[in-house]
């Protein structure tokens, strides 16, 4: 575990608060929560959860108080040597609403996370000194009801930005029906959280049937990181970040593999024959992928290893990358109180890669985020 004689400050950090809870409880399609007469309930939220061979009280995943109470965060950040939280909703927010109950939803949940900083924060330790959040937004709703939330969620004093997924309004997030969301989050100088939910589609690991015989594992570690660097990259080509030049995108999972395969999509636009930079009549991106990751782009440290954690680095840099935890996912899968292995290994992956240099080790762990997200502690 890491010493503390640094802040640490946890992005990447989830909750679904107690509202949201009954919502999902409340509901028999993904996503929903399946509550058994015996046992934990369970959580139904992935396209791959409701796998209708298996009984309902095997699907999906265990889901117990750690997702929702705040006291079991503070416990959790304690347990961690975290200073700081900024808590965002879980997936799959508030996509699957209908739009006439979106904009009641966001209010309610950004309300709720507001609150809970605030009672959280009156009980500040010598060691755990704050809580903030990433607000939420009704995508299902107009794109006035989204500037109104946007422009509203400046007047709450613990909120630092929004979480959102890859569909924006159904067509994913080159869709030009976008362009007044982007233009308020500018505006406002709002941080965009970028969390994957949807995966790829299961044809491409083989069908139902393989990827059941690994669980989660196919669409957590490959098709998370690939839907965030598709969407990116649709965004990057359709334009987004030469219309937003001051857009500001913090990617989950250190950018899916955008770090990694930036140079490959750049070298592929600057060959495409249909762009009209290359003699095609189709307009290509005018800034390059490198710019758009070093003025743009922020990354989380969630990689769980030294390659992937000195890739984002290397891409973005070294102010731009900051430590997360993923909490309440991945927990250990045996006794409660132990430190959680997911965490130690991207806090291990930290000096691990720049042991050398203090003053990297100090941005990630919580200097950037302080500066980044302008976190008063
Ligand atoms: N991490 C998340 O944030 N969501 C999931 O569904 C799984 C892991
Ligand atoms: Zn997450």
């Amino acid at each position: 575990m890491i010493s503390n004689k640094h802040v640490v400050v946890d992005i990447h950090t989830h909750i679904y608060p107690p509202s949201y809870i009954e919502l999902l409880a409340s509901r028999d399609q993904v996503p929903y929560i399946h509550k058994p007469t015996a046992g934990d309930p369970r959580l139904i939220i992935l396209p791959s959860d409701d796998d209708q061979s298996k009984p309902v009280q095997n699907r999906g995943r265990p889901i117990d108080a750690s997702y929702s109470s705040w006291e079991i965060k503070r416990t959790f950040m304690t347990l961690h040597g975290i200073n700081v939280s900024v808590v965002s909703l879980a997936n799959p927010w508030l996509d699957f609403l209908p739009s006439s109950e979106s904009p009641k939803w966001a209010k309610t949940v950004n309300d709720d996370l507001e609150k809970a900083c605030l009672e959280f924060n009156k009980e500040a330790s010598s060691s755990i000194c704050k809580l903030f959040a990433f607000g939420t937004l009704p995508l299902s709703a107009s794109a006035d009801d989204n500037r109104a939330e946007i422009i509203r969620l400046k007047t709450l004093r613990h909120l630092r930005g929004v979480i959102m997924g890859t569909t924006g309004l159904g067509l994913g997030l080159d869709d030009p029906a976008l362009n007044p969301i982007w233009q308020a989050l500018q505006d406002t100088e709002t941080m965009v959280f970028l969390h994957p939910h949807y995966g790829l589609p299961e044809t491409a690991f083989g069908g139902p049937e393989v990827v059941a015989k690994s669980g989660h594992v196919l669409p957590l570690a490959l098709g998370f990181p690939l839907e965030t660097t598709i969407a990116v990259s649709r965004m990057f080509l359709a334009g987004v970040f030469d219309r937003f030049p001051n857009l500001k995108m913090l990617l989950a999972h250190s950018g899916g593999t955008l770090p990694f395969l930036a140079g490959r999509l750049q070298s592929c636009v600057e060959h495409e024959r249909e762009f009209i930079a290359n003699g095609g009549c189709k307009q290509g991106p005018k800034r390059d992928i490198w710019e758009i990751l070093k003025t743009n782009i922020y990354l989380d440290a969630v990689i769980y290893g030294e390659p992937g954690l000195k890739a984002a680095v290397d891409a973005g840099s070294v102010e731009r990358v900051i430590f997360g935890t993923d909490h309440p996912f991945f927990p250990p899968l045996g006794a409660e109180s132990d430190a959680w292995p997911s965490v130690g290994t991207n806090y291990a992956a930290i000096p691990g890669a720049f042991e050398k240099n203090e003053d990297i080790v100090e941005g990630i762990l919580g200097g950037n985020a302080i500066k980044i997200l302008g976190l008063e502690i």
